[in-house]
Formats: C-alpha cells, sequence, structure tokens
C-alpha cells in the first residue's frame, strides 16, 4: 500500500482479497429519508436533479457526511438513459416514474434514438468526476446502471407494474419484439456504464429489480444472456468489478452458470449462507453484497445491533469475501440515525 494507490476495502472485498476494513455502503443512500436531501428536492424535480451534476454531486456527498461509509453511488436513476432513448421521463408525486410512448411493436423500438454515452448522457460523468474531488482515496466511486430487463419493463409498460402483463405478452406472444428491445437497451449499457468508468467509476453495479418475475427459464433464455454479455464486455474493456444484483430473485442464482460479475448482491429474501450454497453449485466463487432488510432499520437500537452481528457472522462463514448493504434500496422512513448504528456495530 503507497500513498500515490491507497487500497479501497470495497474493491479489495470485491476482488476476493482481505480488506483492511469490513466494508459497508448502503442502496439509495442518498435519499428521502435525509432532511437535507429533501430541502434540495424542494426546489427542483428530481430529473433535473439527476441533469445537474452540481445537484447530483451535492446529494451524493450528503450521505458521506454523515457516515464513515466505504463508497458512494453516483445520485441518478436506472431510467435516464431511456430519456436518451427518446422517451419522456417524469416522477409523479406518489406514482413514481412514467415513462411516455411506451414500447410495443418493432416500429416503437426502431423508432428509439441511438444516442451516443458520452454526448448525450455526459451529465452523469461530469457528477461522478466532480463527486470524486471530494472522496477519500480509500472511498469507492460507485457508477450504476439497470439492468436490460428491468429497464425494459418500464420501457414497455411505460410506469410501474404490478403483473408485467405488457411485457409478458411480448415474452411469450411477440418475442423478437423484447429481444431487440434488450438488445437496443444493452448496446447503449455498455458504453454508458464505461464511460462512468472513464470519469471516475472504480466498480460498477447492474441492478436488475424485476429479475424475479419472470419464470426461470425465461430469465435463463431471454434475460441472463444479454445481462451477462454487458458484465463481461464492461469488464474486459475497464477491468473495473462488476455487482449484479438479481431483484426478488434469490431462485434467480441457480441460473447464473457463467455469471462475469465478482459480487453478487443478494437481497433480504434469502440467507447470505444459502446465497452462497447455491452460487457454489454453480460454480461461482463470488462476493456477496448485503443483505440487511431495510426495515430493519426501524427496529429499535439493541434489536438492530442483534441482526447486524447475526448478519455478520454469518457472512464471515458464507462468502469469500462480503460487503455490507442493505438487500433493497433505503425506504423514506428510514430513522437517519440507524445507520450510525449498523457501521458501529459493523466496525466493533
Ligand atoms: O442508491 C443510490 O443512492 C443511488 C441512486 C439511485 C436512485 N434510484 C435514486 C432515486 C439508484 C441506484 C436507483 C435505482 C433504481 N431506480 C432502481 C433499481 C433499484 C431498486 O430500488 O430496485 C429502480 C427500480 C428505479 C426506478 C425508480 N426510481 C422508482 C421506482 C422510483 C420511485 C420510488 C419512490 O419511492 O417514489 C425512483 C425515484 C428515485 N430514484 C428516488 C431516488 C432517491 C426518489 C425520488 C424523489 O426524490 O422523489
Amino acid at each position: 500500500m503507497t500513498s500515490t494507490s491507497p487500497q479501497k476495502p470495497m474493491i479489495q472485498a470485491a476482488r476476493g482479497e482481505k480488506p483492511s476494513r469490513w466494508p459497508v455502503w448502503f442502496m439509495r443512500q442518498a435519499g428521502r429519508y435525509l432532511p437535507e436531501y429533501r430541502a434540495v428536492r424542494a426546489d427542483v424535480d428530481f430529473v433535473t436533479m439527476c441533469k445537474r451534476p452540481d445537484l447530483a454531486a451535492e446529494v451524493t456527498w450528503q450521505p458521506l457526511r454523515r457516515y464513515d461509509l466505504d463508497a458512494s453511488i453516483i445520485f441518478s436513476d436506472i431510467l435516464i438513459p431511456c430519456i436518451a432513448l427518446g422517451q419522456e421521463l417524469t416522477f409523479d408525486k406518489g406514482h413514481g416514474p412514467r415513462l411516455s410512448a411506451p414500447i410495443r411493436s418493432i416500429t416503437d423500438v426502431k423508432s428509439l434514438k441511438s444516442p451516443d454515452a458520452t454526448r448525450d448522457l455526459g451529465y452523469v460523468g461530469d457528477a461522478i468526476s466532480l463527486t470524486k474531488t471530494k472522496l477519500k482515496p480509500e472511498q469507492t466511486m460507485i457508477g450504476f446502471a439497470g439492468a436490460p430487463f428491468t429497464v425494459a419493463s418500464y420501457m414497455i409498460e411505460g410506469q410501474g407494474s404490478k403483473e408485467f402483463t405488457e411485457v409478458k405478452k411480448l415474452i411469450f406472444c411477440d418475442r423478437p419484439v423484447i429481444t431487440a428491445l434488450l438488445e437496443k437497451i444493452s448496446q447503449l449499457t455498455v458504453d454508458y456504464l464505461l464511460m462512468q468508468v472513464k470519469a471516475g467509476a472504480d466498480a460498477v453495479m447492474l441492478f436488475d429489480t424485476w429479475a424475479g418475475q419472470v419464470s426461470p427459464g425465461v430469465y435463463r433464455d431471454l434475460i441472463f444472456p444479454c445481462t451477462n454479455k454487458i458484465i463481461s464486455e464492461v469488464k474486459r474493456a475497464s477491468g473495473v468489478p462488476v455487482i449484479y444484483f438479481p431483484g426478488q430473485g434469490s431462485d434467480r442464482m441457480y441460473e447464473l452458470t457463467g455469471c462475469a460479475a465478482d459480487v453478487i448482491s443478494v437481497d433480504w429474501r434469502t440467507r447470505l449462507s444459502r446465497a452462497a450454497e447455491i452460487l457454489k453449485g454453480v460454480g461461482l466463487n463470488v462476493t456477496l453484497q448485503g443483505n440487511l432488510d431495510p426495515q430493519a432499520l426501524l427496529a429499535p437500537e439493541a434489536e438492530l445491533r442483534a441482526m447486524v452481528r447475526a448478519l455478520k457472522d454469518e457472512a464471515r462463514q458464507a462468502a469469500r469475501a462480503h460487503i455490507f448493504n442493505v438487500g433493497h434500496g433505503l425506504l423514506p422512513h428510514t430513522p437517519p440515525e440507524s445507520l450510525s448504528i449498523v457501521i458501529d456495530e459493523l466496525r466493533k
């Protein structure tokens, strides 16, 4: 370890080395549970915040000012690239994201733009570069994108969904349409992630929140191959560790044979030990990330500490290395003090 290239515990863990301390960060660590986030957000809409590097960097720094974290994830959203593809993105209060002109036919896919990641999404790279100016050398800058299926789900439904009926109609009745859309998103995602690495991301994460919404066969044949192609290409071209999050997807881990990711982020529905067992069964010796239930942060201090200790014990035995995190994004009603308790208990 030299003073010019200090070791980053999160990167050490991601590569399967013994980290200099147990790394921790929280999915959605920048967000509405922080009063200082709500103060910035009071004056600007969400998409504008994502497009302005000064504001995106400011809210990315907010949790780092409060907590002793090992990583910062750039403030943005998995649906931002949909703007570059030609859809209009809005977030209505209480409704979540909406995308204009949902994609339902091959004509719709063909009418999407062919963006250039640097030209059309460069503001995300600018936010990363700016954020990095205030990170400590041992802190990891994480870039991210949505995995193609999760992004495609919003592009097809035009909003969040419970049943994913329009997505499933394409899967079962019009497969070439969704295949073409996944391909279109995948091409952009590789360039988008590489642009983020060029701007300063030390690791990247692919969020596949809805991976658990399809049957194992559909996941294996249609969804995993395009996702894994992105992971492989980004790794080959950049060398940075890649984290993959198959949301609601404990069962999806049975389908990850050949997955090129360095880290699998496990949701809170699966024990880490079980996740490790399943992954070993398909030939993967990876680092695990996760997986405290984000709602556990509501628990009284003693119980919360006990849950962190239990997770530490499990992680020590389960994986080659572990990155402490929640099993899904923090929720707006999370008490900010709970993060300090988790970090304190982890460092003991
Ligand atoms: O983790 C971080 O701090 C980085 C920023 C980040 C956001 N969204 C900020 C955000 C990341 C990594 C995401 C990913 C994302 N966005 C996912 C995948 C991860 C997951 O949570 O499953 C998904 C599915 C989305 C789509 C999305 N964005 C939804 C469904 C919503 C609405 C949620 C809600 O509760 O209203 C968003 C909005 C969003 N993205 C917010 C934040 C901080 C809240 C926006 C606000 O300020 O109103």
